[in-house]
């Protein structure tokens, strides 16, 4: 089997300080725990990396069987998720609007919000960028990204959801994850690196790889 290695081109060792990004959107099925689940799984490659789902009701830690080397766990004490000793922590959250993210930001270093690229889908999406506002005018540190999932490969992105999202101030980042079997199965295959898609392991290292670069801005 051909072994993938997520490389950075930057220095990831910046990292290595308790970083925490965090996967939100109050909806469900966007591919929240997915992109988690796999980025963590790329990222183990370099860094010690803890996957956690403050969802108490969610389902991450059944992967853990999945995931040899990668800490999962459910937790809400977000003093606890501080004080987790990993080199990163991915922080997967519920499918609702929490009336917990607002603090879940603060400690974050990194908000990645996942949607797909239809027009109402893209919509939706303007209650989770406001509340990462309002954490960035707290701690202007934070920085956000829009990451489109779930693209299917005929139809693409419209100019009607680009203009839309070109009307947010949260930036879009240019790798796009398509909609991918591989993805799918991904929870049960220890993540798209350890399989044979190669789009889907260059889909997954782009998106690494542009929120390594924003952190370390
Ligand atoms: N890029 C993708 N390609 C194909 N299927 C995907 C992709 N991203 C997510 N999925 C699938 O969509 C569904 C919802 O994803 P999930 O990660 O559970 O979303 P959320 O955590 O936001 O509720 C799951 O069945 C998952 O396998
Ligand atoms: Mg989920």
């Amino acid at each position: 089997m051909q072994v993938y290695v997520c490389r950075f081109s930057l220095d990831i060792l910046y990292l290595r300080m308790g970083k925490i990004i965090t996967v939100a959107h109050q909806k469900g099925g966007v591919g929240k725990s997915t992109l988690a689940m796999n980025l963590a799984v790329c990222f183990q490659d370099q860094l010690s990396v803890a996957l956690v789902d403050t969802d108490l009701q969610g389902s991450i830690v059944d992967l853990q069987e999945h995931l040899p080397g990668l800490t999962v766990m459910q937790e809400d004490n977000f003093e606890s998720i501080k004080a987790a000793k990993q080199d990163l922590v991915i922080i997967d959250t519920p499918p609702y609007l929490s009336n917990r993210l607002p603090e879940l930001f603060l400690i974050s270093d990194y908000v990645l919000i996942p949607t797909k690229a239809g027009f109402f889908d893209v919509m939706a999406i303007r209650s989770t960028l406001a509340l990462v506002k309002q954490a960035q005018a707290k701690y202007p540190r934070l920085k956000a990204g829009i990451v489109l999932n779930m693209i299917k490969p005929r139809s693409g992105v419209t100019q009607e959801v680009l203009n839309l999202l070109q009307s947010f101030d949260t930036p879009v980042l240019q790798t796009m994850v398509h909609d991918r079997v591989s993805f799918t199965r991904s929870p049960i295959t220890g993540g798209v690196l350890a399989g044979a898609d190669i789009k889907a392991k260059e889909e997954i290292t782009g998106l690494a790889e542009e929120i390594v670069e924003s952190i370390s801005e």
